[in-house]
């Protein structure tokens, strides 16, 4: 028999919750607030997991996991969010959270959760969960993908610790935002964050900039000059580009790797350092260590652990909050009020494959802030739109496509009746219902707005208020 204690303000719900589960394998008890819990844990020994919700009207579930680990680390504890927060989840994982969930979910996903927690299985798990909107934090991590909460999880389970991580993902995916919010959830948060852009500098350059150098040490070295190794000394370094690193200085990051420890360039004195390292490539490293241009060892020093982020095009469903989080943000920003999105633009951008992914989508948001006058952004105000390059797959498939078998799976049950009924008058009928069927899905379409509708109709407005009128479209 398991113990299982469930905190949670509504009652029916926990109630129900517990319902789901076998009473011969599990005992539950309630609690509906967040103050008592860490009396409860400390007077009930035999409590085999902790269910919390984060919104509890006096303590956060945060707050609650936080006490019940200073009390006793290694009971489970699962968290559950109404609604899907990056930062949640983050923090949930980094104080020791057994797992994240969010409403709603699965109802086998928490059963297999509950029973892996237990120790009866070992079923893995998987978050999913709908949108609220919510205010978000600066640099907050904006998707409610399954991709992005997952990231989010693993942030929180590496950034307490020192490991080396490695972050990979096309151009504009978030690698550094992600290294940053792996430092601010990290206990070296109050220290510096510094960044090196690898491809940026040429070799000499990039060693004193990663080492410093000593007066004279080249033509040009006129001062002493502490490198970011030593001023990053208890923080965190982030190593962008990693990938277009020459191999001299690779074989030096290396050391510093192995021994902490290292020398200015034209210096002798060793310096030691405490650096964590989160480095980031868009470049596929194994490639690079196939062609030789990467080291195997200084891969493997660098990956102990590795964050994949993948493209946006393969998390669609992060486009639409990515969109409302750039208006409302470039809206503060231009000290302007947040602007609407017609469904047709809606469409536009979440068609779009977005090859420069988020960095792009939060261009053209600007852009479109900036640039349109009205209270609604439209296509036209996306470069993305304006541009009309190939990349832009709008619905031109229409055009090819042959809708002539659609159309006679329609036609061909009802002709029968047609040639009985109406003969000599077929074709008549058929256009004039085709044509009020065509008129009406346009005006649907633009909300009855008519100098769109025979705009896009390709009619002129006179024969667009004809029709409206012969067919009685008001
Ligand atoms: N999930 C996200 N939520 C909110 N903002 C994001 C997200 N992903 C990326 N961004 C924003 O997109 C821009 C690009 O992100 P970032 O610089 O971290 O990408 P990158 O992978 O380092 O790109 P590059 O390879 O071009 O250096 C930044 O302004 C960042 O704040
Ligand atoms: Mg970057």
């Amino acid at each position: 028999m398991k113990n299982i204690l469930l905190v949670d303000d509504d009652k029916d719900l926990s109630q129900s919750l517990a319902n789901l589960f076998d009473p011969e394998k599990f005992r539950f008890d309630f609690l509906e607030d967040g103050l008592e819990v860490g009396e409860y844990v400390r007077e009930h020994e035999d409590v085999d997991l902790v269910m919390l919700d984060v919104n509890l009207p006096s303590l956060s579930g945060l707050d609650v996991l936080r006490q019940i680990k200073q009390i006793k680390s290694d009971l489970p504890v699962i968290i559950i969010s109404g609604f899907v927060s990056t930062e949640n989840a983050i923090e949930a994982m980094r104080e020791g959270a057994f797992e994240y969930l969010t409403k709603p979910f699965e109802i086998q996903k928490l059963i297999d959760m509950v029973n892996k927690a237990c120790g009866y299985s070992a079923k893995p798990r998987v978050v999913e969960g709908p949108v609220d909107l919510v205010e978000h934090e600066v640099g907050e991590i904006i998707g409610q993908s399954a991709e992005i909460v997952e990231i989010a999880k693993l942030i929180g389970q590496v950034a307490k610790s020192d490991a080396a991580v490695l972050i990979f993902g096309e151009s504009g995916t978030g690698k550094e935002l992600v290294a940053r919010a792996i430092h601010r959830n990290s206990n070296r948060r109050n220290n510096a964050f510094l960044s090196v852009n690898c491809a940026a500098l040429p070799e000499t350059l990039l060693e004193s900039e990663l080492f410093g150098h000593e007066k004279g040490a080249f033509t040009g070295a006129y001062f002493k000059r502490i490198g970011k190794f030593e001023q990053a000394h208890q923080g965190t370094l982030f190593l962008d580009e990693i990938g277009d690193m020459s191999m001299l200085t690779q074989s030096k990051l290396l050391r510093v790797l192995q021994e902490k420890q290292f020398e200015r360039v034209g210096g002798n004195e060793t310096i030691s350092t405490d650096v964590r390292i989160i480095a980031a490539t868009n470049k596929s490293l194994v490639q690079c260590m196939k062609d030789g241009s990467f080291r195997v060892d200084l891969f493997y020093r660098l990956k102990v652990v590795s964050i994949y982020i993948p493209p946006l095009r393969e998390r669609k469903s992060d486009v639409a909050l990515l969109v409302d989080h750039f208006i409302k943000r470039f809206a503060k920003q231009l000290q302007v009020s947040p602007k609407k999105v017609s469904k047709q633009a809606m469409q536009v951008l979440n068609k779009y494959t977005w090859p420069g992914n988020v960095r792009e989508l939060e261009n053209n948001l600007h852009t479109a802030m900036v640039m349109s006058k009205s209270d609604t952004l439209q296509p036209e105000d996306f470069p993305i739109y304006s541009e009309g390059s190939s990349k832009l797959d709008l619905d031109l498939d229409v055009l090819k496509d042959d809708y002539t078998e659609t159309f006679m799976k329609i036609i061909d049950p009802i002709m029968p009746k047609l040639i009985a009924s109406s003969p000599g008058q077929i074709f008549q009928f058929l256009e004039s219902a085709f044509e009020r069927a065509v008129i009406s899905s346009c005006l649907k379409h633009f909300d009855g707005n008519q100098v769109k509708t025979s705009e896009t109709l390709g009619i002129s407005r006179n024969t667009l208020r004809d029709r409206i009128a012969r067919y009685d479209l008001y």
